[in-house]
């Protein structure tokens, strides 16, 4: 059998006995595709962390079908009821108090007392999730510190032999990462990534949200330093554009004269470019190119989460943690 099944009836029931049994399966989600093990089967999670390359420092968020099987493993105060009800399923974390006594691998929260969770909209994925009725952690499937993947064929790319199957449903509509929220102090909701859900959502729910402020520690270890990023450097905000470099646009107005000209979105929709933004940047990664030029992106709505990811991607390389 194939290790990528187009994600029908029968290949998700395949995809869910192998969790079962303790296998790792990556599959679809309206955000990026994850790389999924259940999160009381230690050594599947450990294998995830393994076949991603990703520092075990940084812990992963876990997928339930609906809020019933989250309940048991963590808390939720006001402020997470609040949100769940607004934005779930869909592309919103809450980091919250992980219960004591509970079932989910130490490993998932890298021995954290606080537990990611999410209740993603994608039909294959929640369908996958109620079928193995437990929580699946999953990072997004992408060797640690690329661009995540938003085909199957980025995952392929990737981790190719190294995951028990992988679930094909097509290209993932959002296109950037969930937006995370810490929640797990009572007095403080920290956003601590930008992403598919934009701020002003969450905070018409529950008020303004906090960032992590210089000096104090990092809450997500997965949050510092270059992530997301092509082998090629990317030089961002550029206005024109060199004839040895490729150029990732945005908008109408395109500057002349790159080797290779990809447009997120040639009438300037947000959304639109973020479900193109990690494609396009493999795709532009080419040998033929000095460097990827990425044209000036508006900052508002998911236009937050986009930049955020250039910034990361155009950093310095350095071997620290990178999911
Ligand atoms: O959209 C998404 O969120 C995708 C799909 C697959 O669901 N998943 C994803 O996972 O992006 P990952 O592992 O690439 O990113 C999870 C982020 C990391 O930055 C990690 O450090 C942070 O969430 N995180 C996980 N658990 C945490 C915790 N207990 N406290 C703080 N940050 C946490
Ligand atoms: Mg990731």
């Amino acid at each position: 059998m194939s290790r990528v099944l187009r994600a029908d009836a029968h290949a998700i029931g395949r995809a869910a006995a192998i969790l079962a049994e303790g296998g790792i399966v990556a599959f679809p989600t309206e955000t990026v595709y994850g790389l999924g093990a259940v999160v009381t089967a230690d050594r599947a999670v450990a294998r995830v962390f393994a076949v991603k390359g990703r520092p075990t420092a940084n812990p992963l968020i876990a997928h339930v079908a609906d809020v019933a099987t989250a309940q048991p493993i963590v808390t939720f105060d006001a402020r997470a009821r609040k949100l769940a009800e607004a934005f779930w399923p869909g592309p919103l974390t809450l980091v919250l108090p992980l219960k004591a006594g509970g079932m989910v691998s130490p490993l998932v929260t890298a021995g954290l007392p606080t537990l990611a969770i999410r209740l993603p909209s994608h039909p294959v994925a929640r369908e996958l999730l109620a079928a193995v009725g437990l929580p699946v952690a999953a990072p997004s499937a992408n060797r640690s510190g690329r661009p995540s993947p938003t085909r199957a064929e980025h995952v392929e790319a990737d981790l190719g032999e190294a995951v028990d199957l992988i679930l094909d449903a097509g290209p993932c509509p959002v296109g950037v990462e969930s937006t995370v929220v810490d929640l797990s102090e009572p007095d403080r909701a920290l956003l601590l990534r930008p992403g598919g859900l934009p701020r002003a959502a969450i905070e018409a729910v529950i008020g303004p949200l906090d960032e992590r402020q210089a000096g104090e520690p990092v809450k997500s270890p997965g949050l510092i330093g270059r992530h997301y990023a092509p082998s090629r450097p990317l030089r961002l905000n550029a206005e024109a554009v060199d004839a040895d470099e490729a150029l990732l646009a945005f908008g109408p107005r395109v500057p002349a004269g790159a080797r290779h000209t990809l447009n997120l979105s040639p009438r300037g929709d947000l959304a639109e470019a973020a479900a193109h933004l990690f494609e396009m940047l493999r795709a532009l990664d080419r040998e033929d190119v000095r460097a990827i030029a990425v044209m000036p992106i508006p900052r508002t709505g998911l236009g937050e989460a986009i930049n955020d990811r250039l910034r990361r991607a155009a950093m310095a390389p350095e071997p620290a943690a990178a999911a």
